[in-house]
């Protein structure tokens, strides 16, 4: 094992339309992840892609009349295209459809059919193709004599076919002990709670293969089953570090997830790579689920915010900045476009931008002289910044550096530099400009890097503690126009 790597993973997204908001959430939470951990100078490995293989993929590319790699070829462009305009740095994009990807998921499903925990067996239930899993009769809702999806509200398959099970039976009471001797693995805690529960419940055998259509990975044991997508798809953050470069980074520190799809990374997961004879990752972290306007984001009834539109309300680093900040990362949040322009002109545009603009153009006006000794500026709260990154708590982070912000502000006031010309009080608060842009860079890169270059010093954490050099200082552009 390496020590000082960190490997964090978003999931991989189904490319059967373009990226909207609940993406970008996720992806973004990982980029602030993985920059933090850059910042404090970790090898970080952070892994985003495609879910590119099954019925949905297959359905939505004949309903477009292409054939799905055709079809998943063009949307995965989008995707690229999205984490550029919003400033993620991923390490590796991966498709399922990658060949290498393939030949891991091949090789762990001999390896798994040779432990035994693999079976051929009859599977008759419910499916949908929109969540692409199984459900039983209790888990679904009827209406007017149709089984609807608990999710999609659209009609379920009944599905009769034979399939391979996987012996998930098996690891039911291994997952629960491996639950309880680490305590994280399930996080935030009070999903923990609710998975062992329905783990206590008792874990019927899974069906991991089709034979119905043919999009997929084919079993190597039995080439007329298709595995089932989220075999294939699961493996994907295991098969990404298989080449000898990356292999240093498994097991992953942390899969980042929304709450839609826990049960499958906290309880197939595990249990597949137990079976595979595969060391587990650290943790899974499932977040909370963005509405608009408070009604669920759904393209059909135009209550969809894509990538594009995002981007267009307040900037991009208005946009990064909103979703961390709004809601706690466990809990549930509402986007409306009022409420993102209110945060880009109260906080970014009237308390940062404020402070940097001021601080430059008094700078500009009266020069800057070194101060050494006590600094009344100085930011305590490094030390809690990071436990509040440990426990994924971006919006408290931000918290704290905007509580810093306000000293900084109201330092000024009080000091009336304007009037005194007073070259060390402007020094101090240029020391502290520079603590607040390295800190916040993860959340804000472009506008950190702006303030940076203005102000003559580098991203890095070891900065933070060396006083700020003195160089040429200028006003600047306007980093936040208010809305
Ligand atoms: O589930 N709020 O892909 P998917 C917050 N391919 N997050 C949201 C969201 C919302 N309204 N909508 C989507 C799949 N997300 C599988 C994953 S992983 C091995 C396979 C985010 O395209 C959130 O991260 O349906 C959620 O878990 C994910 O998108 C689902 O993406
Ligand atoms: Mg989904």
């Amino acid at each position: 094992m390496v020590r000082n790597k960190f490997y964090v993973t978003t999931p991989i997204y189904y490319p059967n339309d373009i990226p909207h908001i609940g993406h970008a959430y996720t992806t973004l939470a990982a980029d602030v992840l993985a920059r933090w951990n850059r910042l404090l100078g970790r090898e970080v490995f952070f892994l985003t892609g495609t879910d590119e293989h099954g019925k949905k993929i297959e359905k939505a590319a004949v309903e477009k009349e292409k054939s799905p790699k055709e079809f998943v070829d063009e949307l995965i462009l989008k995707f690229k295209e999205a984490w550029e305009k919003l400033n993620v740095n991923y390490d590796k994009f991966i498709r399922t459809t990658d060949k290498e990807h393939e030949e891991v998921v091949k090789e762990i499903l001999q390896k798994v059919y040779d432990a035994g925990d693999i079976y051929l067996g009859d599977y008759e239930g419910y499916y949908c193709t929109g969540c692409e899993a199984y459900y039983t009769e209790k888990d679904l809702i009827q209406e007017k004599g149709k089984n609807l999806c608990p999710i999609h509200k659209k009609e379920v398959e009944l599905l009769k076919e034979k399939s391979y099970f996987f012996k998930l039976s098996k690891y039911a009471n291994l997952l629960l002990e491996f639950y309880e001797k680490n305590p994280d693995f399930i996080l935030p805690k009070k999903k923990r709670v609710e998975i062992i529960n329905r783990v206590k419940e008792g874990l019927k055998d899974l069906s991991i293969s089709r034979t119905s259509f043919d999009w997929g990975i084919r079993l190597p044991f039995d080439k007329e089953h298709i595995c089932y997508v989220w075999f294939d798809a699961l493996f994907n953050y295991y098969s990404a570090t298989q080449e000898n470069s990356k292999k240093k980074y498994w097991p992953a520190e942390v899969h980042l997830i929304g709450k839609d799809i826990i049960w499958f990374h906290t309880v197939y997961w595990p249990a597949f790579l137990m079976s595979a004879g595969i060391e587990l990752p650290k943790k899974v972290f499932a977040h909370g689920w963005w509405t608009f306007d408070k009604e669920k984001i759904s393209k059909s009834r135009g209550k969809v915010i894509n990538v594009d539109e995002l981007i267009s309300i307040a900037g991009v680093d208005s946009a990064r900045y909103f979703l961390m900040r709004e809601t706690p990362f466990g809990d549930d949040g509402d986007f409306s476009e009022k409420a993102l322009i209110d945060r880009h002109n109260n906080e970014l545009a009237d308390k940062l931008g404020n402070l940097v603009s001021r601080v430059a153009g008094l700078i500009e006006k009266n020069g800057i002289e070194k101060k050494s000794g006590v600094f009344v500026l100085k930011f305590e709260k490094i030390a809690k910044v990071k436990e509040l990154f440990d426990g994924f708590e971006f919006d408290k982070v931000l918290n704290e550096i905007f509580e810093f912000i306000d000293k900084c502000n109201e330092y000024i006031q009080g000091k009336k530099p304007w009037e005194t010309g007073d070259k060390k009080v402007l020094y101090e608060v240029a020391d502290a400009i520079k603590t607040i842009t390295i800190l916040l860079w993860p959340f804000i890169p472009e506008t950190c890097e702006k303030i940076a270059k203005q102000f003559n010093f580098e991203i890095d954490y070891k900065e933070i503690e060396k006083p700020l050099k003195i160089g040429k200082i200028k006003k600047g552009e306007i980093l936040f126009k208010k809305l």
